[in-house]
């Protein structure tokens, strides 16, 4: 059994259908905070089958004891955290109690219960600002500009620690790039609560009529249009570098660690071009200032990767802009529609 911590939410739904496609065994533990519960009919859709769940908050030990007490888990997926990043400006201390106390919980009962691999999202945020991109896995990380980035790097630390102290153990950190798109079956996908933070999620929301149009961050940083480039990835690739990473860990002890991007960037224009020709909708926009700690470029090395985890990415822009708007052109209320 594979316990995925933060298994209803963008990122972990996708590895649970990957994983469950692949005929294994999942737990979702997940206390649908900022989640739904219609997640899991959802996957049980997809993949035929459904997926165990385990109602609980990740950080919580005596709930999580007895799911370590009651499961024969064989390695842990650890999705689960606070993600929104301008909230960890303001409240830093929920942000380090909840995402250093989920990953600080799990690694305890691992070691309680003789669980060996763990596999951590982290995130392309812990690079420091002398990395110049594209990032290789060896470059310098930190100092992080916020508390959510500091919260990813300080638990990496702390599982390479683990790892260190129980040489049987196998932890492979995941360094995720931009990941956008949904299934292709237009069953799960990202929904965010409220106006969204994010790029795709906030074009897709003017696309469908709920918002009036996008705010470009800025138009003067030196790339080719003047707006940022970030590397988006499609969420199913994540997924699929999820279950790489677990056949890593099923054949390798230590800790490693790995970027999961495409190598190829894209600006902000050039995606809202992207989506308009996947989606047939023109989306309105107006340049507005430069967002608060936005970088100009962000971009993966990919061949670490490829060499430790035989994996690269599959998937082009367009499938991400159609997937991205299948998903939600069928759910317009996200996990509130009937669909
Ligand atoms: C953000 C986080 C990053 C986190 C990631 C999770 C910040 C500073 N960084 O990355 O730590 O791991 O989300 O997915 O918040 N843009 C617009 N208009 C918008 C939204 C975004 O022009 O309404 C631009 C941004 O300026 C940027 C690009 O689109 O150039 C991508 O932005 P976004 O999707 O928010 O991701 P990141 O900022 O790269």
């Amino acid at each position: 059994m594979i316990l995925l911590t933060g298994g209803a939410g963008y990122i972990g739904s996708h590895t649970a259908a990957e994983l469950m496609e692949r005929g294994r065994d999942v737990i979702i533990a997940d206390d649908f905070s900022n989640s739904s519960p219609r997640v899991i009919d959802r996957l049980e859709r997809i993949c035929g089958r459904r997926p165990a769940v385990f109602e609980a908050d990740v950080s919580d030990h005596s709930a999580m004891e007895e799911l370590f007490r009651r499961e024969k888990i064989e390695a842990v997926i650890h999705f689960a955290g606070y993600k929104a990043v301008g909230e960890s400006v303001q409240k830093p201390v929920q942000y380090y109690k909840n995402n250093l106390g989920c990953t600080l919980n799990l690694l305890e009962l691992m070691a309680e219960h003789g669980v060996k691999s763990i596999i951590f999202s982290s995130s392309a945020t812990v690079y420091g600002p002398e990395a110049i991109p594209p990032y290789t896995e060896d470059m310098r990380t930190g100092p992080c500009a916020n508390p959510y980035g500091w919260s990813k790097l300080m638990s990496e630390e702390i599982i390479r620690g683990a790892a260190t102290a129980r040489p049987e153990m196998s932890a492979m950190l995941l360094r995720y790039f931009n990941p956008i798109g949904a299934h292709p079956s237009g069953l799960i996908g990202e929904d965010p609560s409220g106006i969204p933070n994010n790029l795709m999620p906030y074009i897709t929301k003017v696309a469908v009529g709920k918002l009036e149009r996008l705010n470009v961050f800025g138009d003067d940083y030196p790339t080719p249009d003047g707006t940022g480039v970030r590397d988006y990835i499609h969420v199913c690739d994540l997924a699929a570098g999820h279950a790489a990473a677990l056949d890593w860990c099923e054949t390798h002890t230590g800790a490693d660690m790995v970027n999961l991007g495409t190598g190829r960037g894209y600006t902000v224009l050039e995606v809202v071009r992207a989506f308009e020709k996947a989606s047939g909708i023109p989306i309105p926009y107006v340049i507005a200032p430069r967002r608060d700690g936005d970088i100009p470029v962000l971009l993966a090395d990919t061949k670490k990767a490829e060499r430790v985890l035989g994996w690269t990415a599959k998937h082009g822009i367009e499938d991400m802009c159609a997937d991205s708007w299948r998903w939600q052109k069928c759910n317009p209320e996200g996990y509130a529609t009937e669909y």
